[in-house]
Order: C-alpha cells, then sequence, then structure tokens
C-alpha cells in the first residue's frame, strides 16, 4: 500500500481548498443554478477559515494522565495534531485510544497534563464549551438519537451553534424561523456530502449500519469544529466500505477541517493519514509518517500476537 503523505502539497490555501471542493462537487460553472450540491460548498465551510499551514499547531496534548483506580489508562502522553492533517492514532485494543478522546473532550477528568486547542486550555470546560471551540467527536459505539430522523439528528448538532433564546422558540419569532429553515437547508446539505442524503426522513434506528457511522459524522460536521475526532469510525464494515469511509474522511479532510483518525486496524490507516501516534499500554511507543510508523519494530511488536478481529496487524 502507497503512503499518501508524500503526494500531500505542504500547504493548503483557501483558493486550492474552495476549487478542489467545488470542482469535487461539480458547482465549477457559475450559470449552473444553485443546487443542492452548491449548497454542501457553502455550509460545510461558511465561516471557517480553511487556509491551513501544515506544520501550525491546532492541537497541543502534553503529558495527558488519565487513572481508572489503580490502572493508568493514559500515561503522559504528549503529541501535537497540527491544522489540516489527518492524525492517526492507533494501537491494540485497550492501548488507551479511546480514553484519549474521552480526556480531550471532558468526558474524563486528566489525573495530570494538558489538552490546548488554538492556545485555549480544554482542562476543567464542560463538554458542550468543548465542542464550541471547536472539538467534535463521533463514539465508539453509536451514540444517535433513534427516534428522530436522519434530518432532526443533524438539525441537533446545528442548533449548537444557534442563539436563538427559550422567548424566541417558544413565540416562534422571525429569527427561529430562518434559523429553522437554514437548518433544514445545511442538514440536508450535510447529509448529502456524508451521502446519506436518500434517507434523510428514515428514523436513525431504522437505518443500515453505515449509514448510522455516516449520520454520526453529519452531525459531528454540523457543529463546525476544528478538530473531529473519530474513533473507530469503520468498526464493523467491510473491506469495500472501510475503503469508501476511508474516501469520506480524506474528502472532509480536503474541505478543511483537521482529523484524529482513531483506528485499531493499523493496515487502514496507512492509506489515509499523514502522521500516526501508536499507543501500547496506555504509553506513546512511536509517532511519524505511515512509513516509519510500519518499520517501526516497537510497533510490529506491540501488534504481534494481536490477532485482529479483522485481520489486522
Ligand atoms: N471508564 C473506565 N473505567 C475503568 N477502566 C477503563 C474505563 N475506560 C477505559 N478503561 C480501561 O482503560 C484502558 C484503555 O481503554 P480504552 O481507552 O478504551 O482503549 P482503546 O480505545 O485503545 O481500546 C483499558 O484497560 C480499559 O479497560
Ligand atoms: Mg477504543
Amino acid at each position: 500500500m502507497s503512503s499518501p503523505a508524500s503526494d500531500q502539497p505542504e500547504v493548503r490555501t483557501p483558493e486550492a481548498s474552495t476549487a478542489e471542493g467545488a470542482d469535487r462537487l461539480g458547482v465549477e460553472q457559475p450559470d449552473a443554478p444553485p443546487s443542492l450540491e452548491s449548497e454542501v460548498a457553502q455550509v460545510v465551510a461558511p465561516d471557517r477559515d480553511i487556509e491551513v499551514a501544515v506544520g501550525d499547531n491546532l492541537v497541543e496534548i502534553r503529558d495527558l494522565t488519565v487513572t481508572f483506580g489503580g490502572l493508568t489508562a493514559l500515561d503522559h502522553v504528549t503529541f501535537d495534531i497540527r491544522r489540516g492533517e489527518i492524525l492517526g492514532l492507533i494501537g491494540p485494543n485497550g492501548a488507551g485510544k479511546t480514553t484519549c478522546f474521552n480526556a480531550m473532550t471532558g468526558v474524563y477528568k486528566p489525573s495530570d497534563g494538558t489538552v490546548e486547542l488554538e492556545g485555549n486550555s480544554l482542562g476543567g470546560r464542560k463538554k458542550h464549551a468543548i465542542t464550541r471551540l471547536g472539538l467534535a467527536r463521533t463514539f465508539q459505539n453509536i451514540r444517535l438519537f433513534g427516534q428522530m430522523t436522519a434530518l432532526e439528528n443533524v438539525v441537533v448538532g446545528l442548533d449548537a451553534r444557534h442563539k436563538t433564546s427559550v422567548p424566541g422558540a417558544v413565540f416562534r419569532t422571525p429569527r427561529l424561523r430562518r434559523e429553522e429553515k437554514s437548518s433544514i437547508e445545511h442538514g440536508m446539505a450535510l447529509l448529502e456530502f456524508v451521502g446519506i442524503v436518500d434517507k434523510s426522513d428514515v428514523l436513525a434506528r431504522n437505518l443500515p449500519y453505515g449509514y448510522q457511522r455516516r449520520l454520526e459524522i453529519a452531525r459531528a460536521l454540523a457543529t463546525e469544529p476544528k478538530l473531529l475526532c473519530l474513533d473507530e469510525p469503520a468498526a464493523g464494515f467491510n473491506p469495500a466500505e472501510k475503503d469508501e469511509l476511508m474516501q469520506l474522511i480524506r474528502t472532509i479532510r480536503d474541505d478543511g477541517y483537521t482529523i484524529l483518525l482513531i483506528e485499531h486496524d493499523m493496515r487502514l490507516v496507512m492509506g489515509v493519514t499523514d502522521r500516526i501516534v501508536v499507543l501500547e499500554f496506555g504509553k506513546k511507543i512511536a509517532e511519524g509518517t505511515p512509513q516509519e510508523i510500519r518499520e517501526d519494530p516497537k510497533v510490529i511488536a506491540a501488534y504481534l500476537g494481536e490477532e485482529s478481529d479483522d485481520g489486522a496487524a
């Protein structure tokens, strides 16, 4: 499998990103009537500053430590996430990958260490405050509102950004009606972006598993995150579905997002990540390009004897 890292441009300009995005979405002709696709480009990144010089640290994690009773699930882990990259966080089962996400997103209180997003410390902040600062995630075990439609699940994410007050909501002010309309348009565009717009009115619990995974990603994108954290998004997929999902993750990155991708299947991340951090028993044992990681004896040893369910290692 070839590494994508050497093919990546070092710096992606707003022009390049927008042009790529427009081309991908088929909206390059200015005369074409506005389509749902053209809305996508608008919606997916309306206000975001897409200019990314790879190398600028978006997130800095220093000595992050989480203990459960006597168990140190995460042990003084230090790494950076650079703007515009797909960083893989890999390691055998139980290595501390999900714990690292949970400590970053305010689910667990670290016993030591710091997490900074654009210089803002995330320590001690509530989950919704962390979301508002620009960090969104999906879960290893899917968490959707099963009784709500796909569209409604995404609109919930969009609502996190809206400013309507409670009286506004009760009396249905013009502002609220505007927000409702644009929420639906935004929501549909996000569903289109992740490839499930045909199921917008299906209850989440009735969606096929693969659609649920994509819906979770759409909902996370609705909060307009600076960093999108995906916890084993391809778990339970067959190889073809995994490839499709990795393609989507690449598309999301090309749209100007930064992605932290947890994955247990080492082969899968090799083809999509720019850099990889490897955890084992709560400690960082390696960090580097996919090529470097693939050849690292410590990583090979960590994965040896770990014959995974999906044949990774
Ligand atoms: N809430 C918790 N309470 C107690 N132990 C936990 C909890 N969450 C995770 N652990 C333990 O921490 C270690 C790391 O788990 P986890 O972060 O889920 O690993 P990974 O996601 O890499 O498979 C494991 O030994 C796990 O059993
Ligand atoms: Mg996990």
